[in-house]
């Protein structure tokens, strides 16, 4: 942060819950007035929360909510408070080497990537964006693929557990809230077909967004867990608790398969039964969806009664 800005943010919280003088701010640091408002403009939009009252001053009101990083000590987690996409971050300590379960998280993410190659808007202070590195032994990538579904699996019992809130799966990966998209996974490999090197299991999962948090075109179809609660969660706790899960559930994923997570699935979704389309890049189908087979693809039936055995793509 610029040394201007944080000691005018020092002086606010020492003053707090008092107002403190833009006179005597621009006077103890030597600034023009002009130059103190565009630094309490630019603190307001990093989430602080400033009023401002005529011959009083300026008054903190709230710090913007940050991840407790001092709590990720010791557990195998690397914390940036911005990165351009925790999956990137996340590649490139693979290559270095790291861990197994090694989990990177950031508080913002500058270029959060979704599937098929789309943005993911991934503020500060409001959602958790972080990703994890798996190195399973000895499996190919056709019986790697699902561990997406068992992650979306194990996180939506886990956020069931955790909230209370009812949320459901809808086919592959998405988590949803009343109908909304709450989270998503975005999964890369790297490895030959036979043998998967490692994994980066990235989840991006909206916590605490407001509508607001949201750009005008999104706010029909994406949710957050405080939107759907009407209470804010602490992310911290809500982190600390999804990646033991993860952790846990990807480890039995590889020694059990898809199989052993597809009754979950089954159970939390709200895709099967309803008339879908589902797309892929250069094709798409429209039919009802039926099953889920225990490698976690798709039944679909079309119009004309065949059934179709889909495990790639999105529905639209
Ligand atoms: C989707 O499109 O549904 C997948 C979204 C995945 C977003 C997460 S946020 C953390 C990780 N880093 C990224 O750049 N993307 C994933």
């Amino acid at each position: 942060m610029n040394l201007h800005k944080e000691k005018i943010l020092e002086q606010l919280k020492s003053s707090s819950p008092k107002y403190v003088s833009g006179e005597a701010i621009s006077t103890s640091l030597g600034l023009s007035r002009a130059a103190v408002w565009k630094y309490i403009q630019e603190l307001r939009r990093e989430d602080y929360i400033i009023s401002a009252a005529p011959r009083k001053g300026y008054r903190l009101e709230q710090e913007p909510d940050r991840l407790n990083a001092a709590s990720f000590a010791g557990r195998g987690i690397v914390y940036y408070p911005a990165v351009q996409s925790t999956n990137l971050a996340a590649r490139s300590m693979a290559e270095d080497g790291a861990a197994d379960g090694t989990v990177i998280i950031a508080e913002e993410q500058t270029e959060g990537r979704g599937r098929r190659g789309r943005q993911w808007i991934s503020r500060p202070g409001k959602g958790l964006w972080f990703s994890m590195i798996l190195r399973p032994q000895e499996i190919s990538l056709a019986e790697a693929i699902p561990v997406t579904l068992a992650a979306a699996a194990a996180l939506g019992q886990g956020l069931r557990r955790e909230t209370g809130l009812k949320v459901t799966l809808k086919w592959p990966n998405d988590l949803l809230l009343e109908g909304k998209k709450i989270c998503g996974i975005l999964t890369e490999l790297k490895g030959e077909p036979d043998r998967v090197e490692y994994l980066i299991m990235g989840v991006g999962l909206n916590v605490n967004h407001g509508e607001d948090d949201f750009p005008p075109d999104l706010r029909s179809r994406a949710g957050s867990l405080a939107l759907a609660a009407g209470r804010a969660f602490d992310r911290t706790a809500l982190f600390l608790s999804l990646i033991e899960l993860l952790r846990e559930s990807s480890a039995l994923f590889f020694k059990q398969g898809f199989s052993y997570f597809r009754d979950t699935w089954i159970g939390l979704n709200s895709t099967l039964g309803r008339e879908v389309t589902i797309a892929w890049p250069g094709g798409s189908l429209r039919g009802t969806a039926l099953d889920l087979d225990e490698a976690g693809a798709l039944m679909l039936r079309d119009e004309t009664g065949r059934v179709h055995r889909v495990n790639y793509g999105e529905i639209v």
